[in-house]
């Protein structure tokens, strides 16, 4: 089983977005696929609850990062997936733990100031835990001028996913549906996310 442990810095978003598409995108592509919500807040719980009845299964834990006092170990999954609250540094040994079992830490980073000065700021946090790191540009505006500005300072901050996901309505709308945009045919982000996945399969291979 390979473990995807999706965190970030301060900054609010768009992890459980994330942890949902790639979690489906690799549920579609035939994965048994798991899924840890270590958020007191709950939102991917929620999500997985809104799931349909005939929807790729995805077998969904609800565990506050608090309450997280050993190595996730499910049985059975190809891939499991862990959203996490915003302040991981409140819980510094649960959050060590889910590093130590993580094989890739995916880090959403949306195209902004704010942003950037959070990843930075996280950086030699995320560097110190020494495992292999994927930033993941989310909710880009493409022509922006701070998209192009963000595309290099990330780049410079760590190994950047060659997939960004664009900024969409049918991303919130998804949650409200209980699906992943891969599972909804003519969405532009359902390709990327299944894109993604395969580009995060590999790099976990290799
Ligand atoms: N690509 C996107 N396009 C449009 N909206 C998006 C996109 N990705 C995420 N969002 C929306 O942005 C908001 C924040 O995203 P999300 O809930 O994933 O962040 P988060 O990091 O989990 O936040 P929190 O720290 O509160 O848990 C949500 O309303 C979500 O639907
Ligand atoms: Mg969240």
């Amino acid at each position: 089983m390979r473990t995807i442990l999706v965190v970030q810095g301060k900054g609010g978003g768009p992890k459980t977005a994330t942890v949902r598409n790639l979690a489906v995108a690799a549920a579609v592509a035939g994965r048994r696929v798991g899924t840890l919500d270590t958020d007191p807040q709950g939102s991917l719980t929620h999500w997985h609850g809104l799931r349909p009845a005939d929807a790729a299964p995805i077998i969904h834990e609800q565990r506050p990062l608090g309450a997280v006092t050993e190595r996730p170990t499910p049985h059975g999954l190809d891939l499991l997936v862990i959203d996490t609250p915003t302040a991981v540094e409140n819980f510094p040994q649960a959050t060590a733990l889910l590093f130590d079992c993580a094989d890739l830490v995916l880090v959403p980073v949306r195209p902004g100031p704010e942003d950037l000065v959070s990843m930075q700021a996280m950086l030699p946090y995320l560097r110190a835990r020494r495992r292999p790191l994927r930033l993941l540009l989310s909710q880009v505006v493409p022509r922006l001028r701070e998209t192009a500005d963000a595309r290099a300072i990330v780049s410079a901050m760590g190994a950047v996913a060659p997939v960004e996901i664009p900024q969409l309505q049918e991303v919130p709308r998804s949650f409200i549906a209980g699906l992943g945009t891969a599972e909804i045919p003519g969405t532009r982000t359902g390709p990327l996310f299944r894109d993604l996945w395969l580009h995060l399969s590999a790099a976990m291979e290799g």
